[in-house]
């Protein structure tokens, strides 16, 4: 490229010039703090997610790249009091204690072959990259999510009436507004903070592979 290349402005937002982001994470290089300020809360206020938001949410996660566009994800959401009880049901004990509280709970599943039946081999990857527009606009809007790995997926396709010889369930999320961490019961109220992140230069490498990763 030479020198006189004009670059595009970014079109958004300005990259996180501080070193420190408001949440209090660290971080290696500029980037936008919309990235760095997502991390997943435990205690959320009872007040509802509006409707409208939802939707909102959803289309952004509608807009996610997939391989052919096949769009494998299907989201299945309860806001009511009997829905809600029904999910929490699919929930491993340890996330139930404190997910009992969101307004919002969403089941995720990917579709495990194409729309024309044959294997379908990156459907989890699509649909974990729908999930990550889904928690990032979140965080636009003011809201926080938490992602669940933790719960039977026995139970969850019986609560949503998925199919699971199509769908294959990939995760639980907690949805709402952020709660202040006392509102935790004390082991959880400690943990009600953002983590770390292993350094950037052992997760990104020009060239060759030639280091190896501690883990
Ligand atoms: C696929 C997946 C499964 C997870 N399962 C659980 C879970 O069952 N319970 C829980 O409290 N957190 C769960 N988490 C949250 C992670 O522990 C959390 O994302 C990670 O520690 C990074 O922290 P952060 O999201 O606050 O940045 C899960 C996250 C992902 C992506």
């Amino acid at each position: 490229m030479s020198d006189s290349t004009v670059l595009p402005e970014a079109p958004f937002r300005t990259p996180l010039e501080l070193r420190e982001a408001p949440s209090g994470r660290v971080v290696d290089s500029a980037v936008d703090p919309l990235f760095v300020d997502r991390w997943s809360p435990r205690s959320f206020l009872p007040g509802p997610v509006p409707r409208e938001l939802l939707a909102t949410l959803f289309e952004a996660a509608r807009w996610a790249p997939s391989s052919n566009n096949e769009q494998p994800w299907l989201y299945v959401y309860a806001t009511d009091a009997w829905d809600r009880a029904r999910f929490l049901e699919a929930l491993a004990p340890g996330n139930r204690a404190w997910a009992e509280h969101a307004p919002a709970l969403v089941f995720l599943f990917a579709r495990r072959t194409t729309t024309d039946g044959r294997p379908y081999r990156t459907y989890a990857f699509d649909a974990g990259a729908s999930w990550m527009s889904l928690a990032l606009q979140a965080r636009l809007l003011g809201l926080d999510t938490h992602p669940m790995g933790g719960f039977d997926p026995e139970k969850a396709y019986a609560a949503t009436g998925v199919d699971p010889a199509r769908y294959e369930a990939m995760i639980a999320i907690a949805l709402g507004y952020r709660g202040p961490a006392d509102a935790l019961p004390v082991p959880l109220a400690g943990r009600e903070r953002p983590s770390g992140r292993v350094p950037q230069a052992t997760i990104a490498q020009e060239g060759c592979v030639a280091f190896t990763r501690a883990d």
